[in-house]
């Protein structure tokens, strides 16, 4: 069994509710429809069945609730709305509005409980689509920073990661973290490849420098992040600061840093910004060719994931399962 084939099994055995607020997109309509005909989770559809039918006139949606905002009565999700950011200046009329928006509609759904998670992303910006969730969501207890991971499934024969596979975080939220967001980046990303990847997670701390190897400002942002995700998360089996090849070679790793039980055998790699982040999943997606499943929002109090806007039907499935799996 693939480890996709094995998510969307847990998936359809925890059947959640999972919201898809661009219901009127067709890519979400068929997602739906499969998620639906394999039983992977309840879905609700954000739109109206008018241009839902019309987009897809053969859909098989029996089974599946669609939500139309502009007749279905919002006032309780406008309340929730309007307590919660009253506080940072928004108006009741404003509320009222913001909840006819399916992204943040979604949102309110899964905050009151009427759903276990929101996917969208297929016609929004990563940004878009985070922003309602950070200010209504908001992280879990005893979590400051909402982050992202892809789970890397490189093509057959890698030899890099655990069989292939690795984590890589945060590619897609924080454009610049601290050295204590950066550690909680390496901890958030650990605990996703345990629970989603279903890998012993060996995390290193990736920079330009190995051990010392180089001086400077961006480094030693590294080496605290790491010193700090040793001291909270102490059984973490964490390494850095590490180069890349220092961490996925062995040759290398006991090169640079002997005795390590992270180096060049590393399966979880944090990245020190979005940048590296965003363009090292890239990279390493077209140029080797291996699949990128996520991201996967980590940090959120209930369960709230990003697609890509390039993305297809089966990579909405996907993350689908994904997030019914977060709200075990
Ligand atoms: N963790 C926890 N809370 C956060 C975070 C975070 N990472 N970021 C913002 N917040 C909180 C803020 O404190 C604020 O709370 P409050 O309003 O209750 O006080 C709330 O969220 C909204 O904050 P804003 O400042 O309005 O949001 P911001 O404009 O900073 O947007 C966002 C946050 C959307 C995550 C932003 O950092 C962003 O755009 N990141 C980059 C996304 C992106 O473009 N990624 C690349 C493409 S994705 C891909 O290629 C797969």
């Amino acid at each position: 069994m693939t480890l996709l084939e094995s998510i969307k099994e847990k998936a359809s055995n925890a059947y959640k509710h999972i919201v898809l607020a661009e219901g009127e997109e067709e890519r979400i309509i068929r997602a739906a429809e499969k998620v639906n005909e394999q039983k992977i989770a309840k879905i609700t559809l954000i739109g109206s069945p008018e241009v839902i039918y019309a987009k897809c006139p053969d859909a098989k949606l029996d089974g599946v609730d669609i939500l139309d905002p502009n007749t279905a009565d919002l006032s309780e999700y406008a309340e929730v709305l309007y307590n919660l950011r009253k506080a940072k200046g928004m108006e009741r009329e404003q509320a009222e509005k913001l909840v006819k928006n399916g992204l943040y509609l979604g949102v309110l759904l899964v905050q009151t409980g009427k759903a276990d998670g929101m996917v969208a992303g297929s016609v929004n910006s990563t940004g878009d689509v985070l922003r309602p969730a950070l200010q209504i969501i908001k992280t879990a207890p005893g979590i400051s920073t909402v982050s992202s991971c892809f789970i890397m499934v490189m093509p057959e024969g890698c030899k890099y990661g655990e069989n292939g596979v690795l984590v890589f975080g945060d590619c897609a939220v924080n454009p610049n973290p601290t050295a204590e967001q950066l550690a909680a980046i390496a901890i958030a990303s650990a605990d996703s490849a345990k629970k989603i990847a279903g890998i012993d997670p060996k995390v290193a701390m990736l920079s330009f420098s190995t051990k010392g190897s180089a001086k400077h400002e961006l480094v030693d942002k590294v080496v605290t992040a790491t010193a700090l995700v040793k001291e909270q998360a102490p059984t973490l089996n964490v390494d850095g600061e590490l180069q890349a090849d220092a961490a996925l070679v062995e040759s290398v790793g006991s090169l640079k840093s002997p005795g390590s039980s992270v180096a060049g055998k590393a399966n979880v790699l944090i990245f020190p910004d979005l940048q590296a982040g965003n363009i090292g999943y890239k990279l390493v997606q077209r140029l080797a060719g291996a699949e990128a499943i996520g991201p996967i929002c980590q940090g959120f109090n209930k369960p709230v994931n990003d697609l890509s806007r390039g993305c297809s039907v089966e990579d909405v499935v996907n993350v689908v399962a994904m997030t019914a799996l977060q709200a075990l």
